[in-house]
């Protein structure tokens, strides 16, 4: 196979282009599908990008470095025995690599809690709850930081997983999330959300890593659920393979959907911090206001 520009050896086909490039021409491609996402969107300012140590956060920012953005990175100790080390390691070398300022936010020292001590209290799964404590404090770093965009290292094949994944459960409410960009809204202090990756699949961003040389975290959270995430993903890398495209136009298709419905729900401040809720308190309180009923017994 022939880089389909300058007719060296291709280590990759970008199916959905009819297109297979070398190395170089790659990496142009790539840079140009995250610069689209910018570009598209007017995305502009001081932008700080979540880096969790793994593949794709660490592609995400190296090719942000490419970019005209101010970029700083932050990074989330959960507080996951081993695992939280191993990524924070990753993350700090990846960040010194590509000298980027990186900032450290721990659970344990900030909120007197980790992921393991909310599963025990909580006798719950913890991915949801460790995304609702994600997400609020990727955003409150980022709003008391003066940031313009919180951006994320989602990529095509995680946008499609998450929404098929929802479908199948007839839980419909997410879609309003799936496109690239998210304005701010000062009324719940929320940032705006950019996914620098979001036209990019999997195998891109691994192959776009792998040539970077990006020092990664390849460890799986030990409490990930990814069976049916990694069976969809599959299921989607199947059909593209037979239907060159049809993971773009899927994407396309949920964002006009998205666009049809409902937007812009009453957000206003929890009467706790002030951040996003719909509900008077928001999650990420009642989450903490719950355990520390719990611990006090
Ligand atoms: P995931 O939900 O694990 O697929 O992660 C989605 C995105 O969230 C990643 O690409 C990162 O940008 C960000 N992220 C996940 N975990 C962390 C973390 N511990 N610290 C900072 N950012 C994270
Ligand atoms: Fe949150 Fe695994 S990273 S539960
Ligand atoms: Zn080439
Ligand atoms: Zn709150």
């Amino acid at each position: 196979m022939k880089c389909s520009v300058c007719s060296k050896e291709a280590i990759i086909e970008v199916r959905w282009k009819g297109k297979a490039y070398c190395e170089t021409h790659f990496r142009g491609y790539f840079l140009g599908q995250v610069r689209k996402v910018f570009d598209k969107f007017g995305v502009k300012g001081k932008i700080c990008l979540a880096l969790s140590g793994g593949k794709d956060s660490a592609a995400c920012l190296e090719a942000l470095t490419h970019l005209d953005v101010d970029v700083e990175a932050l990074f989330i100790d959960l507080g996951i025995p081993g695992f939280s080390e191993e990524c924070r390691e990753a993350a700090e070398a990846i960040a010194a690599k590509l000298d980027v300022d990186l900032h450290v936010l721990n659970l344990q020292a900030n909120y007197g809690t980790t992921i393991p001590s909310l599963v025990e209290l909580e006798g719950k799964k913890p991915c949801s709850m460790c995304g609702t404590i994600r997400r609020y404090l990727m955003n409150k770093y980022a709003y008391e930081h003066g940031f313009d965009y919180l951006a994320t290292g989602h990529n095509l094949s995680d946008q499609l997983a998450f929404v098929f994944n929802n479908l199948a459960n007839v839980y419909l409410v997410p879609f309003r999330e799936i496109g690239p960009v998210l304005r701010p809204r000062e009324e719940g202090k929320l940032v705006g959300k950019v996914k620098p990756l979001y036209y990019l699949t999997d195998e891109e961003c691994k192959v776009y890593s792998e040539l970077a040389g990006l020092p990664i975290c390849e460890d799986k959270c030990p409490y990930a659920e990814t069976a049916t995430t990694n069976l969809m993903k599959r299921w989607l890398h199947s059909l593209d393979l037979e239907m060159p495209g049809v993971l773009r136009r899927f994407a396309e298709s949920f964002m006009r959907i998205s666009e049809g419905m409902e937007r812009d729900e009453e957000i206003s401040g929890c009467r706790i911090c002030g951040y996003a809720t719909t509900a008077g308190v928001c999650k990420f309180c009642r989450l903490m206001r719950r355990v520390r009923r719990k611990s006090r017994g």
